[in-house]
């Protein structure tokens, strides 16, 4: 059962002309197409989703990660087609805090996306789960995932130096961070309507 009372699945999140929902069966081939390319998952914590099996235990993972609380991954819809995913990890309501990950498929690189679909999900990690901060990290070389970080209002807190082994090579992960009250004073500063979740 989750534990934050969401019942059976997430709900579904509204973006800025984007849609963040619950995957399903049917998604499968979306998610295959966008995780089974190497440039992709290039500086994610995931292996390519080469094969419809991979995909498959990918999908149940995340039904795992939504029943234990641990991990919510909300798919990107855009022109009816799932084209992406942003995602809440490592969910510790101890200390209030996940990570957040965000991957889109390559097609749809570079049209300033991700930035219209990831504020419903901090929206949410604030809102409804009460966190107080969310963490992420991004491979220094990850120009695009900087760029968005920092957009969105992350601050750089540090390199975790040679931390990972990943598609053959060993990386070095910047440290990001987002505290609730600078995401709130900055929603204040642009004179956003509330943003509702
Ligand atoms: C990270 C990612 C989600 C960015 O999403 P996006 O919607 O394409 O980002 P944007 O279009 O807002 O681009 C952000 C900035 O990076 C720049 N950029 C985009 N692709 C780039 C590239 N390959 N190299 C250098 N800069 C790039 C854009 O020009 C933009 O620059 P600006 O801030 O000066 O305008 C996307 O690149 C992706 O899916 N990457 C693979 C998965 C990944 O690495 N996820 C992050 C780790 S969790």
């Amino acid at each position: 059962m989750n534990p934050d009372q969401l019942g059976t699945q997430l709900p579904t999140l509204t973006g800025d002309g984007v849609m963040l929902r619950w995957l399903t069966d049917a998604d499968l081939p979306a998610l295959e197409a966008i995780f089974a390319d190497p440039q992709v998952v290039r500086y994610m914590a995931t292996e390519p989703l080469n094969t419809r099996a991979a995909a498959e235990q990918y999908l149940q993972s995340i039904r795992e990660g939504f029943l234990e609380g641990s991990l919510y991954q909300w798919g990107i819809e855009c022109d009816g087609e799932i084209v992406g995913t942003c995602t809440l990890a490592a969910i510790d309501r101890q200390n209030r805090h996940a990570q957040i990950g965000f991957a889109l498929k390559r097609q749809y690189w570079g049209q300033g996306l991700t930035l219209k679909a990831v504020p419903a999900v901090i929206e949410f990690a604030f809102a409804r789960l009460q966190l107080h901060r969310i963490g992420a990290d991004a491979d220094p070389r990850n120009i695009a995932s900087i760029r968005v970080l920092e957009k969105l209002g992350f601050q750089r807190e540090g390199l975790l130096r040679e931390c990972y082994f990943h598609m053959g090579e060993i990386q070095d992960a910047l440290l990001f961070g987002l505290l609730q009250r600078d995401w709130s004073a900055s929603a204040c500063r642009h004179n956003d309507e509330p943003r509702s979740v």
